[in-house]
């Protein structure tokens, strides 16, 4: 195996496979104190090929230590081609995973007797052969990413799937022993011909479903028909152990970097979740990088009386704050730089207050070369009530996506709070703890790390800003 030299662009406190490929998060899991995640991951190259299970573990949701690899494709097996999506249930004291096996994509368990470490395909795999006879012709085969909850006395499922021509499905199945699946019918059908208020494509993968503040969470990742993967879309509704029915919508984490998220509801109470951060470089540049994917940050979810959604990062991650610091109470005027004093890194938390008229354009310069050759911008715009992650001046590489990531905020007359985490090549972004924003940015200089305010127009006024540098996650 050819060993790489370190990159730059390798984040230091998100979670990632030493080398190769990963993409989604899969089976995440409470046991025993301690926190289980795998992932997609191809130990043989960083690209997406013969997917298996990585497997990780974490006491305190930040820090992790890899685990042996969980499951493997079994030559002549029915997840020969690969192990895919899917999720993990404690299934009365025996910890079960529950995936796709491909191709055909078919479901899959596999157990554990040994404290997750090693584990067993069940012999009854495939447990669902296929698509519900009466809708297979349109699925087009795609049926994929179970995930199950236990609910009055009985297993559910939700698995993605397609009405081709028609739109993304999640498909609703019931079981009183994870063996014998009841197909109930769609617990949700898309209209690809809609618009507004989030277009929800051709076909729906790795749906989620959970009880949250009263109503019930639905969310799912939107692929495009050529396999374009889109962004997580979520409903918000009432749900009566049969019938969904939704009243909210919208985008679960903005930018389009951010894909394929699960959730796992924590024995406190609180709903968390993690995304695939995928790569925005050329497939050429992720080999010659040796790696590719990392896992988003842990965010907790909750919905508001009318549905809208809530989200910010998880307290645990101030355990990776070093020393701060600190500024306060600036007046910001457009044409002026070097508000910060010489701020930089690139492994940095960013808390901001802002207070701004309503027609001010304002924001954060984030990894900046000295003389800006390089830099990505973080803009709040009032007039047109958007948050913007500017990447076109972002890389000086030929290889990478330069495209700027928008999301619609507004500030209803009050101050934009801002949490921003850099990571090298991560940007996520956090506002007023209603919506996340998460980028990939690639800078080539070693001093593109500038940090400092930004105005395009103002009257706008720095209420107080922290910035503490982010400790690795793999030192203790
Ligand atoms: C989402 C996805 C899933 C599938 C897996 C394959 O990114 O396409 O639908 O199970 O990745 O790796």
């Amino acid at each position: 195996m050819i060993v790489n030299a370190p990159d730059r662009r390798q984040p230091r406190f998100h979670f990632r496979p030493a080398q190769n490929w990963m993409n989604d998060p899969n089976g995440l899991i409470q046991w025993q104190g301690q926190y289980h995640l795998f992932y997609q991951y191809n130990p043989a190259g960083p690209y997406h090929a013969r997917i298996h299970w990585g497997h990780a573990v974490s006491r305190d949701l930040v820090h992790w230590e890899h685990w042996p690899v969980a499951l493997t494709p079994t030559p002549g097996g029915p997840d020969q081609d690969g192990c895919w999506s899917g999720c993990a249930v404690d299934n009365a004291g025996v910890p079960t995973l529950i995936y796709t096996g491909v191709h055909p994509q078919v479901v899959c368990l596999a157990t554990s007797a040994d404290g997750l470490r090693r584990w067993d395909k069940h012999p009854a795999s495939p447990v669902i052969a296929g698509p519900p006879p009466e809708i297979a012709a349109g699925t087009g085969g795609h049926f994929r990413d179970p995930f199950v909850w236990r609910e009055a006395g009985q297993w559910h499922m939700v698995i993605g799937s397609q009405a081709a021509g028609r739109g993304g499905l999640v498909l609703h199945y019931r079981s009183p022993d994870l063996l014998r699946w009841e197909y109930l019918g769609p617990l949700l059908a898309g209209d690809a011909t809609q618009a507004e208020p989030v277009w929800t494509a051709a076909m729906w993968e790795c749906p989620n479903f959970f009880a949250l503040d009263g109503q019930h969470l639905l969310f799912f990742s939107a692929q495009t028909a050529p396999g374009e993967l889109l962004y997580p879309v979520y409903y918000a509704g009432a749900f009566d152990g049969q019938r969904f029915q939704p009243r909210a919508q919208g985008i679960l984490v903005h930018g389009q970097s951010f894909y394929a998220p699960l959730a796992l509801r924590l024995d406190d109470g609180r709903l968390v979740v993690w995304g695939w951060l995928k790569e925005a470089r050329s497939e050429a540049a992720q080999r010659a990088a040796g790696w590719s994917g990392a896992l988003s940050l842990p965010m907790t979810l909750g919905l508001t009386p009318a549905g809208e959604l809530r989200i910010e990062p998880v307290a645990e991650l101030q355990a990776l704050r070093q020393a701060p610091r600190h500024f306060a109470e600036l007046a910001l005027s457009p044409g002026r730089a070097g508000w910060l004093d010489g701020l930089h890194g690139d492994c940095l938390e960013i808390e901001a207050v802002f207070e701004a008229s309503p027609e001010a354009e304002f924001g954060l310069q984030l990894l900046a070369a000295p003389d800006g050759q390089e830099q990505t911008r973080l803009i709040y715009a009032g007039r047109t009530q958007r948050l913007s992650l500017e990447a076109d001046q972002a890389s000086l590489s030929p290889d990478v996506d330069r495209g700027v990531r928008r999301a619609p905020l507004s500030l209803a007359g009050g101050a934009l709070r801002l949490r921003v985490f850099v990571d090298r090549s991560v940007i996520e972004v956090f506002a007023n703890g209603r919506l996340c924003l998460a980028g990939r940015v690639y800078p080539t200089r070693p001093d593109s790390l500038g940090v400092d305010l930004l105005v395009r127009q103002g009257p706008v006024r720095l209420k107080s800003l922290t910035a503490w540098p982010l400790s690795a996650i793999w030192e203790r």
